[in-house]
C-alpha cells in the first residue's frame, strides 16, 4: 500500500472519530484458546510421572465417546490430523495415484498425500465458501485417480455430498479433512460420517483441543484395520513437541488475558502494525503452517496419541455443542451487520447447525487496506493466514492454475465468533467496517481523491 493512501486513511480517520474515541477501550483478542486450568494440571500430571504409566483405558473411552458422538463404527485417536490424512490416504491408494484436494490448506496435508504415496492434484476451491469445487473434483478425476480429499474449512460444510455421488459413480474413495470443522453438518450428516473416512484434529486452535492430536472416523472396517496395523508400530511422542506446544499455549494465554491484552499485548500488536514493524509482526503473525520442509515422513509423526490427551478430550467433549451454538450467532450478527456491502464476499449463513463458523471468513479485494483501518480503529482482525499450495514453488511439479484459490489467499480476513469474544466487539467490528465503506464512498464520490491514489498504489 502506498504511504499517500494510508496518510489519507488515517486523515479520514481523525476527521470522523478524534474527540470522540469510544473506541479505544476493551479491545478484545482475535483468538483466544480453549485452554483451562485442567489443560495444564493433566499436562504437569503427565510430565510428572504420568508417561510412564501408559494405560490406553483413556484412549479408548475418548474414542468411543467419538463414535457415539458421530454414529460411525469406528474412531482412532492419531498424533496429529496430519498424521489421520496421512494413514488414510496411505490405505487407500495405490502409490503414484492420483489425490485430488484443495489448495487452499496447509502445506503439511499436501506432504501428508506426497509421504504416503499419492501425487496431488489441486482442484479449485469455490470463491464464497472456499471449499473445493464439485465441478472441478468432476472435471479433473481419470483413471489414475485413486481419492478425493475435500477440506470442510473455516467450519464451512463443503458440498460433500455432491462430491460423494460423484466418487461413487467412479468407484473412488473420499476423505474429509474436518480439522476446522468439528460438529459441522452436510444435508443433515455430520462432516466426516460422509465419505469413506473423516479425520478431525484437536491441535490448540480447534474448538476442541487436547494440545495437539486428532481423530479418524470411519465405517470402514478394513480401512481401520489397515490403520490400526500401521500404528502399531508407532511410539509414544517424544517430550519436546507436547511441551513446545505447551508452552506456546500458556504465552498465548497470557497474553491474551483480558488485563494483559488491553495494558501490554494490544498496543504492542497496534503499533506494530501500524508503524510496520517487522520483527514483531513476524513473530505473531499466524503462518501457514508446515513442520520443517522433509522428503519424508519424519519419524517424530510417528508417534502416538497419549492417555493424558484423552482425558482432556473428553472433558471438552461435552461443551463443543455449547460453544458452537455461540460461534453461529456470532457469525449471524456479522452476517446481519455487513450483508448489504456489496464489496465484501461473506460466507454462506446457515444458522441450523450446519456451518460451525471456526470464524467469519470474509472477503475483500482491499483487504489490507481495511485491516489497516481497523487497526487504526482499535480492533484486533487478522488476515487470512493459508497460502494457495497450487502454485507454491515447493510443489512445482503439481501446479495447477487455481485462481479462485489465489484470490482467497489475497483477500480472506478472519473476523473472530470464539465463544467468549464479547458481543459489543462484534458490534464495534462491524461498525468500523461500516464506517471505512462511509468514508471510501463519501471520498470518491465527489473527489475521487481515494480512487486516484488507490489506483497509484496499484501501479
Ligand atoms: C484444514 C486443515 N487441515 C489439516 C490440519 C492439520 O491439523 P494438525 O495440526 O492437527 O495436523 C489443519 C491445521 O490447522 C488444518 O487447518
Amino acid at each position: 500500500m502506498s504511504q499517500r493512501y494510508r496518510k489519507n486513511i488515517l486523515v479520514l480517520n481523525n476527521q470522523v472519530l478524534e474527540g470522540k474515541n469510544m473506541l479505544n477501550f476493551g479491545t478484545s483478542p482475535k483468538n483466544r484458546l480453549y485452554t483451562n486450568l485442567n489443560s495444564y494440571f493433566l499436562f504437569l500430571g503427565y510430565i510428572l510421572g504420568g508417561q510412564s504409566k501408559q494405560d490406553r483405558k483413556d484412549i479408548e473411552l475418548f474414542e468411543q465417546a467419538l463414535c457415539e458422538r458421530f454414529a460411525t463404527k469406528h474412531a482412532i485417536c492419531v498424533y496429529q490430523c496430519r498424521m489421520g490424512i496421512y494413514l488414510a490416504v496411505k490405505a487407500l491408494i495405490k502409490p503414484g495415484q492420483e489425490v485430488i484436494l484443495s489448495p487452499y490448506t496447509i502445506a503439511d496435508v499436501i506432504n501428508m498425500v506426497i509421504f504416503a504415496g499419492g501425487r496431488p492434484v489441486f482442484a479449485d476451491v469455490d470463491r464464497q465458501t472456499c471449499n473445493i469445487s464439485p465441478t472441478e473434483v468432476e472435471r479433473l478425476i481419470n483413471p489414475n485417480t485413486g481419492a478425493v480429499l475435500i477440506t470442510h474449512l473455516h467450519g464451512i460444510a463443503a458440498e460433500a455430498h455432491q462430491i460423494k455421488k460423484i466418487c461413487d459413480r467412479f468407484h473412488i474413495p473420499m476423505i474429509e479433512d474436518c480439522a476446522q470443522s468439528f460438529g459441522a453438518y452436510e444435508q443433515g450428516k455430520a462432516v466426516g460420517t460422509i465419505g469413506d473416512v473423516g479425520v478431525f484434529s484437536f491441535e490448540m486452535h480447534k474448538n476442541l483441543t487436547t494440545w495437539l492430536g486428532g481423530a479418524v472416523i470411519s465405517n470402514r472396517t478394513d480401512l481401520v484395520e489397515k490403520i490400526r496395523a500401521e500404528l502399531e508400530s508407532f511410539s509414544y511422542p517424544p517430550l519436546p513437541g507436547i511441551k513446545r506446544k505447551v508452552k506456546s499455549g500458556l504465552i498465548q494465554d497470557i497474553a491474551s488475558f483480558p488485563v494483559i491484552f488491553q495494558l501490554f499485548t494490544y498496543p504492542l500488536l497496534r503499533f506494530s502494525y501500524l508503524k510496520d514493524i517487522e520483527v514483531v509482526n513476524e513473530k505473531v503473525r499466524r503462518k501457514p503452517q508446515e513442520s520443517q520442509p522433509a522428503e519424508h515422513l519424519p519419524d517424530v509423526y510417528k508417534s502416538l496419541y497419549t492417555p493424558f490427551q484423552a482425558r482432556l478430550g473428553l472433558s471438552r467433549l461435552k461443551y463443543i455443542n455449547h460453544d458452537i451454538k455461540k460461534r453461529i450467532d456470532n457469525a449471524l450478527l456479522y452476517y446481519e451487520g455487513l450483508k448489504d456491502i456489496d464489496e465484501l464476499i461473506l460466507p454462506p449463513l446457515r444458522t441450523d447447525g450446519s456451518h460451525t463458523y471456526l470464524w467469519f471468513p470474509v472477503q475483500y479485494s482491499r483487504r489490507d487496506d481495511l485491516l489497516r483501518f481497523m487497526f487504526t480503529h482499535h480492533r484486533d482482525i487478522a488476515a487470512g493466514h493459508f497460502t494457495s499450495t497450487a502454485d507454491s514453488p515447493r510443489y512445482q511439479e503439481f501446479y495447477r492454475d487455481c485462481p479462485n484459490s489465489k484470490k482467497v489467499e489475497q483477500e480472506l480476513f478472519y473476523l473472530p465468533t470464539y465463544p467468549r469474544y464479547p458481543r459489543q466487539e462484534i458490534e464495534k467490528n462491524i461498525q468500523v467496517i461500516r464506517q471505512y465503506f462511509r468514508q471510501i464512498s463519501s471520498v470518491s464520490k465527489p473527489k475521487d481523491i481515494l480512487t486516484s491514489t488507490l489506483t497509484m498504489s496499484n501501479t
